[in-house]
C-alpha cells in the first residue's frame, strides 16, 4: 500500500492506494466519530463491493446503514441526493455520522454533497471503485449535482476524511469505463508532468490491459499531482482551474447529448483535443503537438472528436462553464505540452473554428 497526503492544514487527509484494502476497517476506524456509519453506494458496485467494505465495519462494532442509489450520470440529481437524506432521516443519522460514499465518481461526488449538506455538514469518507475516481473525484472535496441546463452546477467544497483506493476493485470495472479513466490520468501529463505524459506514451497499452503494477503506478503518480494542486489551491483561485483541461467544451458535450450519453471521461478526451486545437490556431503548440494529444487519446480508444451538436450549441452550453466571469469564456489551453494556462486570449471566431475542425463530420 503506498499513502499520499493532501496537505490542508488540520484538514490534511491521507489517500490509501493498493491491494485488498477494502476489507481492512482499520483503515477507516481511526476516522469515525460514532458506531453509525452510513454506506451509499449504487445498484451496480453494492452487489460487488458493499459486503466486503460493510462486514469488517460491523464486526469492528460500527451500525452500518446502507444506500443504494440507482446507477448513472442521470441521477446525479435532486431526487436521489434527496432519496439519501430520506434514508439517513429515517435511520436516525446524527450530525456525527460518517457517510462513505463507495463508486465512481457519481456516486463519490453525489455522497460528498449529501455529507456537505445534512444537518450543515458531517464527516464523509471516499472509497472510490472506477479509476477515474481513483485518479481524480475522489480527491479535493469538490462534490455536486447535476442541473439540467449544466454539469455540476449545484455543489460545495467538502473534503474527505480519508481516500480509500482498492486497485482490486477496478479488476471489474467494464473496458469502456476504464479508458474514460485514462483521460483523466493523460491530462495530468498534459497540464503540468511532462516526465508522466512520456511515461504513459511508453505504457499506455499495458494500462489498457490493467497491468498492476502499471495501474497502481499511474494512480499513484495522478494523485500525487492532484494533491498537490489541491493543496496549493483548495477553492480553485488559481492553479485548481488547470484540472479542467478539455472540461468547458467536455461538461457542454455531456449536456448537451444528454447526461449519461457520452462518459465524462469520453467528454474530456474529445473536449481536449479542442483545446488543443485552439491552442495550435494560437501559436501556442505546433501540429505535431496536436497529432501528439490525439494519438495518445486514440491508443486509450478514447474519441477525438466531439459530437455533431451546432457550434452555436455548443458555445451556449460552454456559457454555463462555472469559469466564465463578466460574460466572457476562460479556458484552460496549452501554452506547450506539459504545460496548461487559463486564457480569454481565444477570440470567439477561432473557438468556433476549433469546435467546428474536432467534432461531427466536419
Ligand atoms: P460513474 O460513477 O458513473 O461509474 C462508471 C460506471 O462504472 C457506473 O456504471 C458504475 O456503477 C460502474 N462501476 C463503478 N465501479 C465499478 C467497479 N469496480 N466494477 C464494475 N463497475 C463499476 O463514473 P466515473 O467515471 O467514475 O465518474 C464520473 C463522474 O465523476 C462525473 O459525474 C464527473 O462529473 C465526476 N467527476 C468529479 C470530479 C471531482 O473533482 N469531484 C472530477 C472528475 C469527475
Ligand atoms: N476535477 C477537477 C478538480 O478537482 O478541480
Amino acid at each position: 500500500m503506498e499513502t499520499l497526503t493532501v496537505a490542508l492544514g488540520d484538514r490534511s487527509y491521507p489517500i490509501h492506494v493498493g491491494r485488498c484494502l477494502l476489507d481492512q476497517a482499520g483503515l477507516l476506524t481511526p476516522y469515525l466519530q460514532q458506531r453509525k456509519v452510513a454506506i451509499v453506494s449504487n445498484t451496480t458496485v453494492a452487489p460487488l463491493y458493499l459486503g466486503r467494505l460493510a462486514d469488517p465495519l460491523r464486526r469492528a462494532g460500527s451500525e452500518v446503514v446502507e444506500v443504494v442509489l440507482p446507477d448513472g450520470e442521470q441521477f446525479k440529481d435532486w431526487r436521489t441526493l434527496n432519496s439519501i437524506f430520506d434514508k439517513l432521516l429515517e435511520h436516525r443519522c446524527e450530525r456525527s455520522t460518517t457517510l462513505i460514499a463507495l463508486g465512481g465518481g457519481v456516486v463519490g461526488d453525489i455522497t460528498g454533497f449529501a455529507a456537505a449538506c445534512f444537518q450543515r455538514g458531517v464527516p464523509f469518507i471516499q472509497v472510490p471503485t472506477t479509476l477515474l475516481a481513483q485518479v481524480d473525484s475522489s480527491v479535493g472535496g469538490k462534490t455536486a449535482i447535476n442541473h439540467p441546463l449544466g454539469k455540476n452546477m449545484i455543489g460545495a467544497f467538502h473534503q474527505p476524511r480519508v481516500v480509500l483506493a482498492d486497485t482490486d476493485t477496478l479488476n471489474t470495472l467494464p473496458d469502456r469505463e476504464l479508458r474514460a479513466g485514462l483521460a483523466e490520468v493523460i491530462k495530468y501529463g498534459l497540464i503540468r508532468d511532462l516526465p508522466f505524459l512520456e511515461w504513459l506514451e511508453l505504457h499506455l497499452e499495458r494500462l489498457v490491459a490493467r497491468q498492476p503494477a502499471e495501474l497502481a503506478e499511474a494512480i499513484c503518480r495522478a494523485c500525487r499531482n492532484k494533491a498537490e494542486v489541491v493543496a496549493a489551491d483548495e477553492r480553485e483561485t488559481g492553479e485548481r482551474a488547470l484540472l479542467n483541461l478539455g472540461h468547458t467544451f467536455g461538461h457542454a458535450i455531456e449536456t448537451g447529448v444528454g447526461y449519461g450519453e457520452w462518459l465524462h471521461g469520453e467528454a474530456i478526451a474529445a473536449g481536449t483535443m479542442m483545446a488543443a486545437e485552439l491552442s495550435a490556431a494560437l501559436g501556442w503548440i505546433d501540429r505535431q503537438d496536436v497529432t501528439r494529444v490525439e494519438r495518445i487519446f486514440q491508443r486509450a480508444g478514447l474519441p477525438v472528436r466531439g459530437p455533431d451538436l451546432s457550434v452555436d450549441r455548443y458555445l451556449e452550453l460552454m456559457q454555463h462553464d462555472k469559469k466564465v466571469q463578466d460574460g466572457k469564456l476562460r479556458l484552460v489551453l496549452l501554452r506547450q505540452v506539459g504545460r496548461a494556462v487559463l486564457s480569454d486570449a481565444a477570440p470567439t471566431i477561432t473557438i468556433r473554428k476549433a469546435i467546428a475542425n474536432c467534432s461531427g463530420h466536419g
